[in-house]
């Protein structure tokens, strides 16, 4: 399967990064990283040149990496500094080395065209600078499913009344229209329930009494990251739909990382406007999110089983799934975009005569 090459995806949490050698895979490619004296992240080709050993079986001499095989010895760039045995470095012995952007205590890695990589557009948001607003670290959710399913569950507010009913979701808003539109590289789907109970999140940390009004915003950004931002307000405070900091408002941050083509890691932190200092809420808020994310992991894994059965038909498509469709467009014109194979080379079939 292709995947869009073009784009920082989350190699890890920071802290999943130190001085050992470590594999990560990623985009179906084994990678390389460990940080370097100076504690900055490399990521490389985990991959010797020579008889293929991966990188991660060596060891670190300072800041370069000896093959663990026959010694071939690799700086930061990838460059090949030592071959045992002869004095001659031979040019095709380079493993690539890929940018890295260390930010908000995530490492983000490019694995497209280089000269396209830019760190200006590593996401980020103000709230992660914002004194009023707490920003914490949840986990990694492993998940046997295409990263696409993923990120379409993402921006699908209408799964929480079924998928979640303990937490994010209740039957009040399962007739509630979805709304979608696009804002630059997001996709958005959203809808408000007014007036209604506050559903399990909320009754834990809103402190509501009587009814609320609750909103789901979807924000999904091509290819892998999403932020939902939701919250829940009384119903007697009437805010509008730009006024959701004054109700509890919170965001919820997924990275995709496909790791192959049916597996998907979902590094998943939250950041909100109340408790803040509070780990122990940061741990609440954790056990809830838990909850409702490994709910998601069971239906996105039960139907990657089923995808990968044969199909008798099409599986259909109904109105809530205008966000999904609008993600699958965007991602097939960004592949279509990537490709770099011309076809002007290729002797095509109609112009090859046979006697
Ligand atoms: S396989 Fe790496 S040096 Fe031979
Ligand atoms: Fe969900």
């Amino acid at each position: 399967m292709e995947f869009v090459r073009n784009a920082w995806y989350v190699a890890g949490w920071s802290k999943e990064i130190d001085a050992e050698l470590r594999r990560f895979t990623i985009l179906d490619e084994h990678i390389v990283m460990f940080r370097k004296s100076d504690g900055s992240v490399v990521a490389l080709e985990d991959r010797c040149p020579h008889r293929l050993l991966p990188l991660s079986k060596g060891k670190r001499i300072g800041d370069t990496v000896q093959c663990g095989y026959h010694g071939l010895t690799f700086d930061c760039s990838g460059k090949c500094v030592r071959v045992p045995g002869q004095s001659n470095l031979p040019a095709s012995a380079y493993v690539e080395a890929f940018p890295i952007v260390e930010k908000n205590d995530i490492v983000w890695i490019w694995m497209g065209d280089k000269d396209k990589a830019n760190a200006d557009d590593v996401f980020d948001m103000p709230e992660f600078y914002d004194p009023s607003w707490h920003a914490h670290q949840g986990e990694a959710l492993h998940l046997k499913s295409n990263y696409l399913n993923v990120a379409e569950n993402l921006v699908d507010p209408a799964h929480v009344s079924f998928v979640h009913p303990t937490t994010l979701g209740s039957a009040a808003s399962e007739n509630v229209p979805v709304h979608v539109v696009t804002e630059g590289k997001a996709i958005v789907a959203w809808r408000w329930i007014r007036d209604a109970e506050p559903v399990g999140f909320f009754k834990k940390f809103g402190g509501f009494s009587g009814n609320v009004d609750r909103w789901h915003y979807y924000y999904l950004y091509t290819p892998c990251t999403a932020v939902i931002d939701f919250g829940s307000a009384p119903v007697e405070d009437q805010i509008a739909e730009d006024e959701r900091d004054k109700g509890v408002r919170i965001f919820a941050l997924h990275f995709m990382t496909p790791v192959t083509r049916n597996y998907t890691i979902d590094r998943w932190m939250h950041l909100r406007n109340r408790a803040v200092g509070d780990e122990e809420a940061s741990a609440a808020m954790d056990a809830m999110f838990r909850i409702a994310f490994n709910e998601d992991k069971e239906i996105l894994e039960a139907v990657q089983a089923e995808e990968e059965r044969p199909l008798k038909r099409r599986p259909i498509r109904i109105a809530i799934d205008k966000g999904p469709m609008v993600y699958r467009k965007r991602i097939t014109e960004l592949l279509e975009k990537e490709r770099t194979h011309d076809i002007a080379s290729d002797p095509t079939p109609a112009f090859i005569y046979h006697d």
